[in-house]
C-alpha cells in the first residue's frame, strides 16, 4: 500500500463515513472522488440531525416553548462555530443561506440596491476572473445588466493561474467591487489573494472571496483574508446540503440594504412601510434552514477535531500524488497547474479525445465516481478550446490506494476506446 507523508489514518476516519462502504455496479467497491461537487456526511453529523428531529424539531426565534428555545439555542450554536471556524470578529457577521451561490447572489443583490458609497451603477466597474464558478459569474452579470456597470475580468495563464500582470488597468478607480475564487473547482488553482485586496484596497474597491473550495480544505480566517465578504457552502464540508454561509464586514452588513425581504428580518412593520432587525437578521428573511445549519456547526466540530491543518497537509500529499501518477497517463492533459504548488485536490484533465462523458461512465462502471463536464465554469473550458473535463476531487477520506484505481480505471478507458 502506498504511504505518504502527512496522510490522516484513513483507515479509522472511513468508518465514520457509512457511504465509503457502499458497493455499486456489479459487487465493485465505491470509489468516490467527486468531493468538489458534494462531500460525504459522517456518522457524527447524521446523529446530530436525527437528534435534531427527533428531540428539538421546532421554528426558531418565535417560540416561547421548551422545543422553540432549543432550537433557538442549537441554530444560534451553529452561527457561534461558523464565526470561531473562520476566526469573525463578531459572530453578527456570520449569515445563513441555502448554499455560496445564493451567498454571492446577496453581496451583489445588497449593492445593486445600496446607497452611495456601495452602490454599483453606470459609472463603475465589477471585477471578476475567468475562472469563476457560474455562481460568481451570473449574478454580477445579472447586476451589470441592471445597473449598467461594466464586468471586467481577469483572464488565465495557459498553466490555469490567474494573469494578474495587468492588475491596475483591470481594477481601477471605478471598480466598486472585485470577487474571486479562492480555490477553482475546475482547475484546482488556488489564488493569490493579497495582491488582488491590496489593489482593491488602493482603489477603495470591496473584496468578495469565494470560498466554496477553499473552507472545506484547509484552515480559513476572514481577517487575515482581509476581504469584505467571504461565501462558501455546507454541503462540500461534511455538512448537510441547504445551508450556506456568508460572511461579512460589520459595518457594512449595517449599511447595506436586504434583499430578500419577510418574517424575522424586520423590526417593526407598518401598512407603509418597515424597519430592519440588525445583521445577521436582516438578511435571513423567513424560516431559515434550521436542521441544516445544526448540521453544519456538526459538521465543523467533526472537522475542527481533526483538524484543519491536518487535513490540508493529507490533501497536499494526495495532490501531489495524485499529480504525478495522472502525468504518467498517456494522452492525459491536466487542465490546471500541472505542480501540486497553490493548487488543491481537485484535478481535471482531458484524455486524448475521448469524451469525458465516456470517460466518466467506463469509471462509473469500474465503480469510481468522478465529475464530467464543464463543472459550472464554462468560461475555462472555452479558454482552453476544450468542451468538458473530466475531473477527479479528493478530501479527508480519500487515499493513494483511490487514486491507483483511478489511473488503473483511465489505463482500462483508454484500452476499451483504443
Ligand atoms: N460546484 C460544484 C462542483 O464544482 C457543484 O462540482
Amino acid at each position: 500500500m502506498t504511504q505518504l507523508p502527512g496522510l490522516l489514518d484513513t483507515e479509522a476516519l472511513r468508518k465514520d463515513f457509512p457511504i465509503l462502504d457502499r458497493v455499486v455496479h456489479d459487487g465493485r467497491k465505491l470509489v468516490y472522488l467527486d468531493n468538489a461537487a458534494t462531500s460525504q456526511t459522517p456518522r457524527q453529523v447524521l446523529d446530530v440531525l436525527s437528534e435534531y428531529y427527533e428531540q428539538h424539531n421546532a421554528n426558531v426565534h418565535r417560540g416561547v416553548h421548551v422545543l422553540a428555545e432549543e432550537a433557538t439555542a442549537l441554530y444560534e450554536g451553529a452561527r457561534d462555530k461558523v464565526a470561531e471556524f473562520i476566526n469573525a470578529p463578531s459572530r453578527d457577521e456570520v449569515i445563513f443561506t441555502k448554499n455560496a451561490s445564493e451567498s454571492l447572489n446577496l453581496v451583489a443583490n445588497m449593492l445593486g440596491w445600496a446607497d452611495e458609497p456601495y452602490r454599483v451603477d453606470a459609472d463603475t466597474e465589477i471585477v471578476i476572473t475567468e475562472m469563476e464558478h457560474h455562481s460568481n459569474i451570473v449574478p454580477w452579470q445579472l447586476l451589470a445588466q441592471r445597473t449598467g456597470a461594466k464586468l471586467k475580468w481577469f483572464g488565465l495563464t495557459d498553466d490555469g493561474r490567474l494573469d494578474l500582470s495587468d492588475i491596475d488597468r483591470v481594477i481601477t478607480e471605478k471598480t466598486k467591487i472585485v470577487s474571486f475564487v479562492l480555490v477553482s473547482n475546475i482547475l484546482g488553482t488556488h489564488n493569490p489573494v493579497e495582491a488582488i485586496v491590496r489593489r482593491a484596497q488602493e482603489v477603495g474597491a470591496l473584496v468578495c472571496i469565494d470560498a466554496s473550495q477553499a473552507a472545506p480544505h484547509m484552515p480559513l480566517d476572514v481577517q487575515s483574508l482581509q476581504a469584505d465578504f467571504v461565501a462558501f457552502t455546507g454541503h462540500k464540508m461534511c455538512g448537510p446540503t441547504g445551508i450556506g454561509v456568508l460572511w461579512g464586514r460589520q459595518e457594512l452588513l449595517e449599511d447595506l440594504p436586504p434583499f430578500l425581504g419577510g418574517g424575522e428580518m424586520i423590526e417593526t412593520v407598518s401598512m407603509h412601510s418597515s424597519t430592519y432587525a440588525p445583521a445577521p437578521h436582516k438578511f435571513e428573511a423567513g424560516t431559515p434552514p434550521i436542521s441544516q445549519a445544526i448540521g453544519l456547526g456538526a459538521a465543523i466540530d467533526y472537522l475542527s477535531a481533526i483538524g484543519m491543518d491536518k487535513i490540508h497537509a493529507h490533501e497536499q500529499a494526495l495532490t501531489e500524488y495524485a499529480v504525478k501518477r495522472l502525468t504518467e497517463v498517456p494522452d492525459l492533459r491536466i487542465i490546471g497547474p500541472t505542480t501540486a504548488e497553490d493548487r488543491a485536490a481537485a484535478i481535471s484533465f482531458t484524455l486524448g479525445d475521448i469524451h469525458p462523458h465516456d470517460v466518466g461512465q467506463v469509471l462509473d462502471e469500474l465503480g469510481i465516481a468522478v465529475r464530467v463536464g464543464h463543472h459550472c465554469a464554462r468560461p475555462v473550458c472555452l479558454r482552453y478550446g476544450i468542451p468538458a473535463t473530466t475531473r477527479a476531487s479528493f478530501y479527508l477520506y480519500s487515499t493513494p490506494a483511490e487514486i491507483d484505481a483511478l489511473v488503473d480505471g483511465l489505463e482500462h478507458v483508454r484500452n476499451f476506446f483504443g
